[in-house]
């Protein structure tokens, strides 16, 4: 569907536009911001008169964004404060606009006020939020974030639009799309500039509920908009046919993507290598998994790309440094904020994380999370996942820190309780889990806490598993308690990479079996 912006410097000019424009438009948009002294009740009225189908949608930008765009028209833009702009879509509302937009940034009071407004009048008027970036296209898991605050007012429509700076930007928009339909969110994204009309172009073949056109070049309410006659074009040319192949054909798919890396820093006492290395030859995969002690995580990723990698695993310290330069970033690595596993998926790299699964999957094992408490120590990236996994599975977390503020941090985060380690006797919870590096190898005679408190436990985890059997572990079982080494969380979080690479079953038990050995040999 088409929509035709007016953009007229006056009133009486965009009366005259709009009477041009009920031709060809499906929904017409008032930009009250541009137009000069425009009178919304006569614009609303004129357009009405000339056809009682056309949807109109009444929009008032701040002042940088119609500076963008009158730069290049010469003539003034129409600035509004805040209350001023409230006042105006007020009134849009009063006179039965069937869309007001709304900025995001304008805030929840403004827009919960706004829509309480449309409520009150029957409805008539549906709410668009809108969130726009002039000046480049973020990834995409910043731009779900920002959709997921759209979408959280429950608008009609989400609006999301980016400057394009290079035409890869342009598949980030469409994939938003796709990601706003699995939700049922209507969604109109796509990039601004001369770089971005491939968005423009396509997206109304991926669902965009409008596009946005001109009649004539000239009248861009946005730069790189096309003219109507341009847009029926592009639907002309590429026609229904040809939907489901073009996202795809304009990802540039590469030769097949090959063998697996490990981000870290250090890596060289990793036994993921081993572990992955004996998968994929049991698997006949003949390629290789090797670590890399890296420096800059930017430039690995490029690497990953130049290469053409088919996956990596990320480790301490960049699992959540790696996520700026992802394409796509799963649901439960975003939410929980760290990423340990990625995949190249012809050029564009998904970051997922699979360490929360892997603990998830050792503790069901022998025990159900629901409504179980868990007394998770540290509150780094891997005390992250727990709490992330645990809250999934419906049990309760609490958050156990050496430094009592990160761990209150991540507390707010999960919404559950923190203390400080040094106060960990005050804890009655029904599993302890380490997530701390304390009493790992070489460091073997040392524990996150004392023995006494062990007591207290009837489970005691520790996702450290060299050695096997840590000091915690040896004082817990001592005092009775059911223990879980961290060897299964391991195996468990890089059986479901291979998964994630391949899209097959890994050999689990080999996998165990290669580390088992290495660690009693030691
Ligand atoms: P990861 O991503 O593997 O979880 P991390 O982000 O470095 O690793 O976090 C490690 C956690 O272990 C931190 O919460 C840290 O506590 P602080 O926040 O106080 O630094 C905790 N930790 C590390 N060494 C510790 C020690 N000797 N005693 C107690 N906690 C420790």
């Amino acid at each position: 569907m088409i929509c035709i912006p007016i953009t007229s410097p006056t009133n009486k000019e965009a009366l005259t536009a709009i009477k041009r424009s009920c031709r060809f438009a499906d929904f017409i948009e008032l930009r009250m911001d541009l137009i000069g002294g425009g009178i919304l009740a006569e614009l609303i009225s004129a357009i009405r008169l000339n056809s009682i189908s056309i949807k109109i949608i009444v929009t008032c930008r701040k002042k940088e964004e119609a500076v963008a765009v009158r730069r290049n028209a010469h003539s003034e833009c129409v600035v509004r404060n805040t209350r001023e702009k409230r006042e105006l879509l007020k009134e849009a509302i009063e006179l039965g606009a069937d869309f007001i937009d709304i900025e995001l940034a304008e805030g929840s009071k403004v827009i919960n006020e706004l829509k309480s407004l449309c409520a009150g009048k029957g409805g008539k008027t549906n709410i668009i939020v809108s969130c726009h970036n002039l000046k480049e296209t973020p990834a995409l898991f910043e731009l779900k974030k920002i959709f997921k605050q759209c979408a959280k007012f429950k608008p009609a429509v989400v609006k999301i639009v980016t400057m394009a700076k290079n035409v890869d930007d342009n598949l980030i928009t469409l994939d938003l799309i796709a990601f706003a339909k699995e939700r049922s969110q209507k969604i109109i994204s796509l990039c601004m500039g001369e770089k971005g009309g491939i968005s423009r172009a396509v997206s109304p073949l991926m669902g965009n509920f409008l596009s946005f056109a001109t009649l004539g070049r000239g009248g861009q309410s946005a730069p790189g908009q096309f003219t109507v006659h341009d847009m029926n074009k592009f639907k002309e040319l590429f026609g229904t046919r040809h939907h489901l192949s073009l996202a795809s054909a304009l990802s540039l798919r590469k030769s097949p993507a090959k063998n697996f890396v490990l981000l870290g820093n250090p890596v060289g006492h990793s036994l993921s290598p081993l572990m992955h290395n004996a998968a994929l030859q049991k698997m006949g995969i003949e390629e290789n998994y090797s670590a890399c002690c890296i420096q800059d995580i930017g430039q690995a990723i490029e690497g990953i790309k130049g290469f053409n990698i088919r996956g990596a695993s990320v480790t301490i310290p960049f699992k959540v440094a790696v996520m700026e330069y992802l394409d796509d970033i799963d649901d439960d690595a975003l939410a929980i904020g760290a990423v340990n596993t990625i995949i190249n998926d012809g050029g564009r790299l998904k970051g997922y994380n699979t360490d929360w699964l892997g603990l998830i999957l050792t503790l069901k094992k022998s025990m159900t999370l629901r409504n179980k408490t868990f007394a998770i120590i540290g509150a780094g990236g891997t005390a992250r996942a727990a709490a992330y996994g645990i809250i999934k599975e419906g049990g309760l977390p609490i958050i156990v820190n050496r430094t009592q503020e990160k761990g209150k941090i991540l507390a707010a985060k999960f919404n559950c309780p923190s203390f400080p380690l040094s106060e960990i006797s005050r804890i009655k919870a029904d599993c302890l889990i380490n997530t701390t590096s304390v009493g790992m190898y070489p460091q073997c005679d040392k524990s996150p806490v004392n023995s006494e408190v062990l007591a207290g436990y009837k489970y005691v985890m520790d996702v450290i598993y060299n050695p096997l059997k840590t000091k915690l572990l040896t004082n817990a079982e001592k005092q009775g308690c059911k223990i879980f080494s961290g060897l299964d969380m391991f195996v468990n979080q890089g059986a479901e990479q291979i998964r994630i690479w391949t899209g097959k079953e890994p050999p689990i038990a080999l996998m165990k079996k290669v580390i088992l050995k290495r660690l009693i040999a030691k």
